[in-house]
């Protein structure tokens, strides 16, 4: 006769008891090699100039990004993600400027380059920074016009490669984009150029402090972006997109916004097993930030929620907060 076992024969909280066999049993972690900081550009600025949406965001001139740059080369950032914000007298409703290879973004991709090679450029290829009406194509008759904007996005995409950006990174959700982009890639012979697709990319209010720190908003209007991007109750869809994007030949695929779509993000790996971005959005971190500003939520808030999207299936993520939280991790 054996004596009756007490219960509970299984303690989870056991390997919760020491920090030794925390750290031992973890599941996940984050690090700096996870982290990709996105910077504003600003054109004919001196210096840099304060985003009132973004706390402790800045826009740089082209004079600052450098410093800044080589900064986060030294604290072990490894990738920069560029967005231009481009005098208002260069828009137009065509979008331009994006094809320039002359323009901002295309200056600052050389410029950063040559100062320091190993830092790892993302650069966007959607027309909204450039349009005068600030959607992310070409209107006809008050529609964003798919295949019209084709053409304008392999275009700036080509401008961006020339100037030497390494990954290319389309988000303006038109049909059929990466195939054309990628074609026109091997044509050119950048064969070695990733493309990094913003695959699942919602319809989110969660971007308008981006909006306010590139100046489209005011160029949008009440305007929607509902015809291109994504409906946020659809989830089948967003498999549909990756699914799409990977035989279209992009070698990441990406979710956006993040945090309120861990679930996306999740899916997509489990269902795909490609390397999955996300980006945890202008509106996330300052929704965040403020909080912690304000002390209603203590500063680990943000660590957390990055560590969050490893655990639901990312491999790297878009956070404005990443210098921040490269220097806690350097600590
Ligand atoms: C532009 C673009 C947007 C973001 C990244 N690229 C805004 C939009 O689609 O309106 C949003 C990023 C953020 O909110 O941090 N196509």
């Amino acid at each position: 006769m054996f004596t009756k076992r007490k219960f509970p024969l299984t303690r989870l909280r056991r390997l919760r008891s020491k920090p030794f066999i925390r750290d031992m049993v973890r599941e996940n972690i984050l690090t700096g090699d996870d982290l990709i900081q996105p910077l504003f550009i600003k054109e004919d600025l001196k210096g840099t100039e304060v985003i009132p949406q973004m706390p402790g965001i800045s826009r740089f001139g082209l004079d600052s990004i450098e410093n800044e740059i080589e900064e986060l080369a030294n604290l072990g950032i490894k990738s920069v993600a560029l967005f231009p914000v481009i005098n208002p007298d260069k828009k137009d409703e065509f979008g331009t400027e994006a094809i320039n290879q002359n323009n901002l973004i295309c200056n600052a991709i050389e410029k950063i380059k040559n100062l320091v090679p190993e830092i790892i450029i993302i650069s966007d290829v959607a027309l909204d920074p450039y349009t005068s009406h600030g959607h992310d194509g070409i209107l006809v008759d008050g529609y964003v016009d798919n295949d019209k904007t084709l053409d304008q996005l392999v275009k700036q995409s080509l401008a961006l490669a020339e100037s030497g950006a390494d990954i290319i990174a389309p988000s303006d959700m038109m049909d059929g984009r990466i195939k054309l982009i990628r074609n026109a890639l091997e044509e050119k012979d950048f064969k070695n150029i990733i493309l990094l697709s913003y695959a699942a990319k919602y319809n989110s209010k969660f971007y308008g402090p981006f909006r306010s720190a590139v100046g489209s908003s005011s160029n949008l209007g009440k305007s929607t972006k509902a015809e291109y991007q994504m409906d946020v109750a659809n989830s089948s869809e967003a498999l549909h997109e990756v699914a799409l994007d990977i035989s279209e030949g992009a070698d990441i695929v990406m979710v956006k916004p993040g945090m309120p779509y861990l679930d996306i993000i999740s899916k997509v790996k489990e269902t795909f097993n490609v390397p999955t971005f996300a980006y945890q959005v202008s509106g996330e971190y300052s929704m965040l930030k403020s909080a912690i500003e304000n002390k209603w939520l203590e500063p680990e808030v943000m660590s957390e929620s990055l560590l969050c999207f490893k655990r639901a299936g990312a491999d790297a993520v878009l956070t404005y907060a990443a210098k921040e939280i490269i220097m806690e991790l350097n600590k």
